[in-house]
């Protein structure tokens, strides 16, 4: 793979459509009816993260193209929300910034800001790069070396995404672009800018069996989001490992929208929450899984069985509840009766015995949190 045939691609694709990057999507067709029409086709998309956006959002596009999804959550954010986007593509950037005068009329307010970036290192202003660059020429080492203390310090100073800036990360088929070398700070990345509790919505492709190194390295294949999918497991398993809470897919395209070598390659929209950093607190709070299945465990490896009442941190109490799990945990308040001898030690749900008295973790409490 290489990032020059990427550049190049969507340099193209900015300037016309290009029929084999566009995968059909249900968008939300009254968020299109204010947008330009240069901008509505040249959609190289393949999923609605639009749809996450609530009001009052700052909202962060990665690899935001001609705009089409920022201008369309600008009128999902309303007058006190803000949209970013991100892009390192000249092309398409001039695209979405062409009409964002005419955009910001419309709205009622200049909402939506593009920045060139690069999405594994959104701390690095391009642009400011690109200043810096103006009236030098990096001709040897020395040079090179004096333009990443530069870039060092604008990230320190000035960075492009501040840390917990961000409520919502979206994408619309973008990840799979970026070299897999890059992808763990990317991801990474995307955990600093949100602020504790922001959201993730990723559309993107993924495929169904490990892709071989040839089609990887073919330009067309990885410029046209097909051979850079990441595996349908690993693309969880980045986010889970990475810190964020609630991982999961809610969308799942069952056809495939290509298949390549017996590969299947299908759109998917990812979902995932960033957790509170504040340090863990017994409040004497218990949830209860609802069910269906006899047991869950969560990504911290704690086993919750079906209509057990378990004591939890404060913590994990706002995580389990909070949203990211829709209703699958009841919340139980101080107070009410819990199963209190059943205390989580080591993740996994314990009845009280002789090992450790009652199964305490903090042997005062009585009730632990793991
Ligand atoms: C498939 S298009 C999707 C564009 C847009 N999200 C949409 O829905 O139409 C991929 C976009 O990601 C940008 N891109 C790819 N890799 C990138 C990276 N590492 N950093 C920033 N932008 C990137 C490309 O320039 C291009 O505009």
């Amino acid at each position: 793979m290489s990032t020059a045939s990427v550049v190049e691609r969507y340099t193209q694709g900015a300037q016309a459509r290009e029929e084999a990057l566009c995968c059909p999507v249900d968008y939300d067709r009254s968020l299109l009816e204010m947008l330009p029409l240069e901008i509505v086709e040249r959609d190289y998309g393949c999923g609605d993260p639009s749809r996450y956006v609530q009001t009052g959002d700052t909202v962060l596009d990665l690899g935001s193209g001609g705009g089409k999804i920022c201008y369309m959550a600008a009128q999902l954010v309303g007058e006190q929300g803000h949209v970013i986007g991100v892009d390192m593509n000249d092309e398409m950037l001039a695209l979405a910034r062409r009409h964002q005068a005419d955009m910001a009329r419309k709205l009622g307010g200049d909402r939506v800001t593009f920045h060139k970036g690069r999405i594994q290192d959104l701390a690095l202003d391009l642009a400011d790069t690109e200043a810096f660059l103006a009236d030098r020429r990096v001709a040897d080492t020395n040079d090179l070396l004096a333009l990443e203390a530069h870039q060092d310090q604008q990230r320190l100073s000035r960075p492009l995404i501040a840390d917990a800036s961000v409520d919502l990360v979206i994408s619309n088929c973008v990840l799979n672009l970026v070299a897999e070398r890059d992808r763990r700070q990317m991801i990474d990345e995307i955990f600093r800018v949100l602020r504790p509790g922001g959201r993730v919505a990723i559309s993107d492709i993924v495929a169904d069996r490990p892709i071989p190194e040839a089609l990887k390295r073919d330009p067309q294949l990885w410029s046209g989001c097909i051979s850079g999918a990441f595996h349908e497991a690993a693309f969880l398993e980045a986010f889970a490992a990475a810190g964020f809470h609630g991982v999961a897919y809610d969308k799942w395209q069952n056809e495939p929208w290509q298949v390549v070598d017996g590969i299947e390659f299908r759109s998917v929209t990812l979902v995932a929450t960033r957790g509170s950093t504040q340090a863990e607190r017994d409040a004497g709070q218990a949830v209860l899984y609802r069910g269906p299945y006899q047991a869950v465990t969560d990504e911290r490896g704690h086993t919750f069985p079906r209509g057990r009442r378990l004591a939890v941190s404060d913590r994990d109490f706002e995580r389990l509840t909070g949203g990211a799990y829709g209703e699958d945990f009841v919340g139980i308040m101080p107070g009410q009766p819990q199963d209190a001898p059943w205390t989580l030690v080591h993740g996994i749900a314990r009845p009280p015995g002789p090992a450790g008295s009652d199964g305490h973790t903090d042997g005062k409490s009585g009730r632990g949190c793991c």
